[in-house]
């Protein structure tokens, strides 16, 4: 035999001097849910280890995120039910639980990268992510609520803005608000190919976002499309995207891989709260051990050709020096 594919495996050094991808905490966007009130603290029980944090407890937890070198974060309201409305008019409200949330945390922490989201559904009493109407929901006419929404986190400091609606034409249209303001620096983090997907389950419990009727398949992806997910990353590079993201991340490494190979732009990946949650409960039964399953998870999502990866590991995986 003249190859042997082994000997370059053969040691924990030459594994290591031909491992062809690393993730490191340059690469982590860490996502932070927010709830009203002070000292808050309360765990998502269906994400053990995942909080909703008051203000000032998110202060404190990006403090300690920084000191691990973890810079990035996507901020999530969980919003009161008597504060929603047809029209998440809550969402660009000056004084709401999420832009007072934008301006403090960059009021406190300028060198940190704020992303902020940019959907009704926080806000919205139907639960979806654009304007219901007789059960229908409208495309042009939530343009205008996004990108209310959008100006309003420019105006708080936001550094990235990641439209995750899947309304047509939003990625343009935000653009075109955020240049005619002054806020050409800003960037979009589109969620391009954003799948019809079970796993965003205990985001939805995070939040108390669920739609009240009906699913969001007439907007998210269906899951057995690949094709269709170029069509939408060739728009969103069209109308302005400065990343282009894939959701969820694992069932959906190969649209990762062919988005990365259709395009110069970075692609970003959402490793979604039911992946999450999945490997968090197979760790609980002690059915996988923790380090080996997370690392070989984010590692994945990166080999497939995601740069910036969104994951709720972001802050477990810098604290234990798993990288
Ligand atoms: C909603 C939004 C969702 C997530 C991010 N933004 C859920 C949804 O579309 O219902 C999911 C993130 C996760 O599951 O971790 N605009």
């Amino acid at each position: 035999m003249l190859q042997r594919p082994r000997r370059n495996r053969k040691s924990e050094v030459i594994r290591q001097m031909v491992q062809e991808t690393h993730v490191s905490a340059a690469n982590l966007i860490f996502p932070l849910f927010i709830v009203d009130g002070t000292f808050q603290k309360t765990e998502v029980a269906s994400m053990p280890g995942i909080y909703r944090y008051s203000i000032d407890n998110l202060l404190r937890e990006i403090e300690s995120c920084l000191k691990l070198g973890l810079n990035s974060f996507d901020l999530f309201p969980n919003v009161d039910e008597s504060l929603k409305d047809q029209f998440a008019t809550e969402s660009y409200r000056e004084q709401s639980l999420y832009l007072r949330a934008i301006r403090e945390v960059k009021k406190n922490f300028p060198e940190a990268c704020v992303v902020t989201d940019v959907a009704m559904d926080p806000y919205s009493s139907d639960g979806h992510d654009g304007i219901v109407k007789d059960g229908v929901i409208l495309n042009d006419e939530t343009l205008e609520i996004l990108g209310k929404m959008a100006l309003a986190h420019a105006q708080c400091g936001a550094d990235i803005i990641a439209p995750s609606d899947m309304m047509d034409g939003r990625v343009g249209y935000i653009r075109g608000v955020l240049d005619e303001n002054g806020f050409t620096n800003v960037s979009i983090m589109s969620y391009s190919a954003k799948y019809a997907s079970a796993f965003y389950g205990p985001f939805r419990d995070a939040l108390n976002s669920a739609p009240k009727f009906g699913d969001k398949k007439t907007y998210q992806m269906n899951p057995a499309n690949q094709r269709e997910a170029l069509i939408e990353a060739n728009l969103d590079e069209q109308e302005g995207a400065d990343f282009l993201m894939v959701k969820p991340a694992l069932p959906y490494l190969d649209v990762i891989k062919l988005i990365k190979d259709n395009t110069e732009l970075p692609v970003a990946a959402y490793n979604v709260s039911g992946e999450y949650a999945m490997i968090k409960a197979a760790i609980q039964k002690g059915w996988l051990n923790e380090q080996r399953a997370i690392t070989e998870v984010l590692t994945s999502i990166k080999r497939a050709g995601a740069t910036a990866i969104l994951t709720y590991h972001a802050k477990e995986v810098l604290e234990n020096k798993w990288l």
